[in-house]
Order: C-alpha cells, then sequence, then structure tokens
C-alpha cells in the first residue's frame, strides 16, 4: 500500500501544474510589462520580448510604467481586464504586485517574472533570469584580482566605496549578496578599507537604480571623504550596474580624476555608456547579460504555456519569492572589458560600431 501511495505521490509532482495543461488559444494576447524606458536594457528587454512573442505568432500588449508603481499596477490590471492569460513582468518593485496578481491568480492566468523575482505572491508560475548571484561573484572575484588583493595585508590596504541599486529589486540581494560573499573576508582583515563606512545593503543602495542619485551620493561621498587623485586615496567602487556605476564616474571626473588614474569601477548590463566609458578608461569591468537569449527563453516558456507544457527549468532551488521555490530558468551572465567586447558585443550583432561611436 505505501509503495502505491509513493509511486502515486510521484506521479502527481512530475505532473504538469493544472493550469499548463490547458491549450490557450493563440488569439489570447500575451501581456509583457516592462518598469521603465528610462534604463537602457528595458527598451532592449521589451522591444526583443515584442519581435521574437509575434515572430511565434502572438499578439503581444507591451507597457512601460515609468519606474512608477501604481502605473504598473494599472497596467497589469488593463491586460487581465483584456483577456490576456499570461502575463510577462519585470516589476518595479517586487513586492508591490501581490494584489493585483491575486486578482491574476483568480482568473487563472499565469505569471512569468522576467528578470526580477516578483515577492510574496502565489501567482508566479515561473522566473526567468540571468544567474544573478554569479553575476556578484563576478564583480568581487574581478575586485581581489585587479587589486591584487589576495597578496596585500591591512598594512598595506585598498580604499573602496558600495554602490547598489534599488531597495525594492530582489536581484540586490544577489548581486550585492554575491560581491559581498567574495569581499567580506577582506573587509573583515582590513585589507579592504571603505572609509564611509557605509559596507551594508542599505546604505549602498540606489533608489530606482537611478545615475543622478548615485552621482549624488559619490559626489557626497568625495566630500566627506575628501577623495581626490591629490587627496585621500579611492582605489575601487564597487558598483552592480552601468547605470549607478555611470554616476559614479561622472561625480570622479568632477573630482578631477583621469582616465590615467581612475578608481576601479564595476559594472553590469554593457550599456552602450558603460561600453564607452570601458573604452575611456573609466570604467573597468561590466557583465554582459545578452536580452536576446532572456527573450528567447521567455518566449519559450510563453509558447509552451500557451501549448499546455511545461516550460523548459534549470533551477529548482535557488529562488524562494515568500510563497515557495519558483522554478526558474537562469541564463548566463558574461565577464565583459574592453579585452572581450568586440566578440561580445559587436560580432554577436548586439550592438553596430556606430552604437558605440566607433
Ligand atoms: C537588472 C539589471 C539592471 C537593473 C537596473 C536589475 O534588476 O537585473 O540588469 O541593471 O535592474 O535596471
Amino acid at each position: 500500500m505505501k509503495k502505491i501511495i509513493a509511486v502515486l505521490l510521484a506521479g502527481l509532482m512530475l505532473a504538469p501544474s493544472v493550469f499548463a495543461a490547458k491549450k490557450i488559444s493563440k488569439k489570447t494576447p500575451i501581456g509583457v510589462s516592462m518598469p521603465t524606458k528610462d534604463l537602457q536594457r528595458w527598451n532592449q528587454d521589451g522591444a526583443n520580448m515584442k519581435a521574437q512573442l509575434e515572430k511565434a505568432g502572438y499578439k503581444v500588449d507591451l507597457q512601460y510604467a515609468a519606474n512608477d508603481i501604481p502605473t504598473q499596477v494599472s497596467q497589469v490590471e488593463n491586460m487581465i481586464t483584456n483577456g490576456c492569460k499570461v502575463l510577462v513582468i519585470a516589476a518595479i518593485d517586487g513586492s508591490s504586485l501581490s494584489n493585483v496578481l491575486e486578482t491574476a491568480r483568480k482568473k487563472k492566468v499565469q505569471v512569468i517574472a522576467y528578470d526580477r523575482l516578483i515577492m510574496d505572491s502565489k501567482a508566479v508560475s515561473y522566473y526567468a533570469t540571468f544567474d544573478n548571484y554569479k553575476v556578484g561573484t563576478i564583480q568581487g572575484d574581478y575586485l581581489v584580482e585587479k587589486l591584487g588583493l589576495k597578496s596585500r595585508s591591512s598594512s598595506d590596504p585598498v580604499y573602496m566605496e558600495f554602490f547598489t541599486g534599488d531597495p525594492g529589486d530582489n536581484n540586490i540581494n544577489f548581486f550585492f549578496g554575491g560581491a559581498m560573499d567574495v569581499l567580506k573576508p577582506y573587509l573583515d582583515k582590513g585589507v579592504i578599507v571603505c572609509p564611509s563606512g557605509q559596507t551594508a545593503k542599505a546604505q549602498a543602495a540606489t533608489l530606482n537604480w537611478s545615475t543622478e542619485e548615485a552621482q549624488k551620493r559619490m559626489e557626497n561621498l568625495i566630500t566627506a571623504n575628501k577623495y581626490g587623485p591629490k587627496a585621500s586615496k579611492l582605489d575601487a567602487v564597487y558598483c552592480s550596474n552601468d547605470s549607478t556605476a555611470n554616476g559614479v564616474t561622472n561625480a570622479l571626473l568632477s573630482a578631477g580624476y583621469t582616465a590615467d588614474n581612475f578608481p576601479i569601477i564595476t559594472g553590469q548590463d554593457c550599456d552602450i555608456i558603460a561600453v564607452k566609458n570601458m573604452l575611456k578608461g573609466t570604467q573597468a569591468m561590466s557583465i554582459f547579460k545578452d536580452t536576446r537569449t532572456l527573450a528567447e527563453k521567455v518566449v519559450g516558456m510563453v509558447d509552451a504555456i500557451m501549448q499546455g507544457k511545461e516550460p523548459e527549468i534549470n533551477d529548482r532551488k535557488t529562488y524562494n519569492n515568500g510563497t515557495g521555490i519558483i522554478p526558474s530558468y537562469l541564463c548566463d551572465p558574461v565577464f565583459a572589458t574592453v579585452d572581450n567586447y568586440k566578440e561580445l558585443l559587436l560580432d554577436s550583432g548586439y550592438y553596430t560600431k556606430a552604437d558605440l561611436g566607433l
């Protein structure tokens, strides 16, 4: 008897979810909700998603929410009212969609969290993103290597400040968390000194990942800690992404740093501005996350759901949104510098030479 129950249970666990088993008419539009047009990558994400979904024969309702939470809530509400049965959402704030998504769940609308995990909602069926923890460890490992931290001691420390992204974005736990897992031992030993003392995630956070906010905070840090090429030493600034790196870079340029003595700045996304800064020598590295690949994976997920099949999943342990583990597909982030940008960004057709001003 026990055996039979075990076999039945195993069968149930393997069975596709109830909703996924039903085919959905191809005439039903797919809702795609993006956070903002202000940050470069979401324009690419939105455009890629729309183009690839349309190519697969779907109608698309693509909306950008201008980084305004009520706008995103009402856009998602409208998608549900307009009959979307699958929603792809990159949340502005991971925790502010619970109510509207409860309506979605009641209407058996399937939700794919795009790039950023949507928290505290049972409506989230799947999550597609990059390996966000790996993004953080690549950034951290780069700083260890570039600053020669392994062979330094507290009598020969490096001076560093820290910037991460929006506190409502679950990804910062992984970017900042991954980088700190690598860097914290050096902070603890006094090999890295953070003169402002602002090493906690909340202190390093940047509202809306805003370039202007990051610039303002860096300007304040420069004033308070007297950083400058001829003043107090600053070796590096950890930045979780390119929009914050850009603000930090602007502040350092105003403080008189030049390519020859620029602190090491990390980033992520390979935004056009960041690639230009890498070429100028004012940003050291970035992470390439090919948004075409992410869109392709998400379109694959949408297609599977629409056909009543189970989407491709490669991670069932990392992302818990507060209601349980969300089955995920993690794409691979790639380390980028001036040494490999041509192959990654130009040869692959991601950017043209003209995009980069070359
Ligand atoms: C994304 C990053 C991006 C940041 C700001 C994060 O959720 O994963 O790629 O730089 O948002 O747009």
